[in-house]
């Protein structure tokens, strides 16, 4: 029994029993890591430079610019190749203590496969890295953020299983070269964002159309990846460098229109998160029954003698299952589901029944997909501890778009209404949510809307060769919770 002699604080009791006064509920834990974080294709830059191979981002903006909204490309982007330093210092200025940035597979295997090794990619990272680390900030690196080396494209990409072998060798070799100095690693960022890069031509890269069997195919390998890399760290690292693996996996909230509909946003739950989540975070292991019972029911349905949904033998179910020190969660908005069947024959929208859409009741951004409701990330938190047993969650991406400026309000409010509902699920619920990457330190190459939607907490200008960086409104109000590791008061109902 605590204490409490503050007696005006207003009391609230969490998921334990315990009483959290207002104070604590707006204050993050010890230990909790605050922080931002980038992409290499979206803030490198130097797409060619020392060596690097072209991947799969290069041949997009190269070959088929129109797929872009504005013809950009990456080539140049924030030159955080040559700038990174710049980087270290806005955080530094911000009191960051983590810093989340991915490696460019064909940076350092310009083709792909670990025969050759690009050492000026070494250096690069090693450099950055021990800057970092120089300025008192954990670097917290994802092995792949959608860059695919173009030779392992050409074999088919993730769609084929060779690649779960090939990306076992890539990790390898960042854990022999980075591994004594980086504690934290993410295999893996949004899966279910890159497996749908497989279901249509006019997509992200490689943009190829072949939904409801490349993005199952690419899930399968991408699981099996990530597991044989994580097993590989037990097995030839995790004893000396004492590293902790994890997967990033994104989803949006899902409300149920009606009460009728409830199902339909569990089905949604299970087709986009739980194909990955459950292999590896659930007891049982193996994909959610839900998606295995549907594909294999409607691909028969649809004429298929083999399911399009492929199988993992009970060795691989095993092999799988608790393959992680902690997961990553990317969080941005929600949507609305309801009972019904939308999309083509086949498709995973199609086979997992149901029609998704949004309130517009809840406000906009930049991006047509990204609507502001602050109170899904709460309830996602908790069904992720509900469903997997409460495991340690990272944060590794929340943000909001806007078309630029420095008076970013908006993103400003966004940042303390879901840094709020954190909280609460920390403090209240009882979710082990253990650090926060705000999504993104700068400004930068957004993907097929190019530079035209901005996610930067600080502003770049894209103009300039040299590309100055400026702290927005947004990065602000950061450095101030980042100092004070509370929310302030004025943010506080
Ligand atoms: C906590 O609640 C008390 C009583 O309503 C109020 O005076 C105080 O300002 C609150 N503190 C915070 C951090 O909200
Ligand atoms: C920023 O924008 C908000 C809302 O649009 C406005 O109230 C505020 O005065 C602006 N601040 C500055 C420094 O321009």
């Amino acid at each position: 029994m605590r204490f409490q002699t503050v007696c005006f604080f207003i009391f609230v009791t969490s998921a334990f029993g315990a009483d959290v006064d207002n104070e604590t509920l707006v204050t993050f834990p010890d230990g909790f890591l605050l922080g931002a974080a980038t992409a290499s294709y979206q803030v490198e830059g130097g797409w060619d430079a020392d060596g690097k191979g072209v991947n799969i981002w290069d041949t997009l903006t190269h070959e088929r610019p129109q797929l872009v909204v504005d013809h950009s490309s990456g080539d140049v982007a924030d030159d955080s190749y040559h700038l990174y330093t710049e980087d270290v210092k806005l955080l530094k200025n911000m009191g960051a203590q983590v810093y989340r940035f991915s490696i460019s597979w064909a940076r350092i295997l310009p083709e792909g496969h670990d025969n050759i090794v690009n050492q000026a990619g070494i250096d690069y990272y090693n450099n950055l890295i021990n800057l970092l680390l120089d300025n008192g900030i954990q670097p917290l690196v994802t092995m792949y953020h959608w860059d695919l080396p173009q030779k392992l494209q050409d074999l088919g990409g993730w769609p084929n299983r060779v690649l779960a072998t090939y990306s076992e060798n890539y990790a390898r070799i960042l854990f022999k070269n980075f591994g004594d100095r980086v504690k934290f690693w993410i295999t893996f960022n949004e899966p279910l964002t890159f497996m749908d890069a497989y279901t249509s031509d006019t997509g992200m890269a490689p943009s190829i159309n072949a939904p409801g069997i490349a993005d199952y195919l690419t899930a399968h390998t991408v699981i099996l990846a990530h597991a044989n890399i994580y097993r590989m760290y037990e097995r030839e690292f995790k004893e000396e460098q004492q590293g902790k693996v994890g997967i990033a996996l994104n989803i949006q909230w899902c409300q149920p229109e009606t009460s009728d509909d409830v199902d339909a946003c569990d089905r949604y739950y299970q087709f986009n998160f739980g194909i990955f989540a459950h292999p590896i975070l659930s007891e049982e292991g193996d994909y959610p029954s839900v998606v295995k019972e549907r594909v294999d029911a409607i691909s028969a349905q649809e004429g298929f003698t083999t399911s399009r949904l492929p199988k993992f033998t009970s060795e691989e179910v095993t092999f799988i299952k608790g393959t992680y020190d902690f997961m990553g969660h990317n969080f941005y908005t929600a949507v609305m589901g309801r009972e019904g069947v939308e999309g083509g024959s086949p498709s995973r929208s199609r086979d997992s029944g149901m029609i998704q859409f949004l309130d517009p009741s809840w406000p906009e951004s930049a991006s047509s997909w990204l609507r502001v409701v602050p109170w899904g990330f709460r309830n996602t938190l908790n069904r992720i501890a509900n469903e997997y047993g409460n495991p340690p969650i990272f944060i590794t991406e929340n943000g909001f778009s806007d078309y630029g400026g420095l008076n970013d309000t908006n993103r400003v409010l966004y940042y303390t209404e879901h840094l709020k509902e954190m909280l609460k699920a920390i403090h209240i619920d009882g979710v082990n949510v253990i650090g926060y990457t705000a999504w993104s330190l700068v400004d930068n190459f957004e993907w097929l809307r190019g530079y035209s939607e901005r996610f930067g907490i600080h502003e770049v200008n894209f103009n300039d060769p040299s590309r100055p960086r400026t702290p927005k409104e947004s990065a602000k109000v950061l450095t101030e919770i980042f100092q004070t590791r509370k929310i302030p008061d004025r943010f506080l109902d």
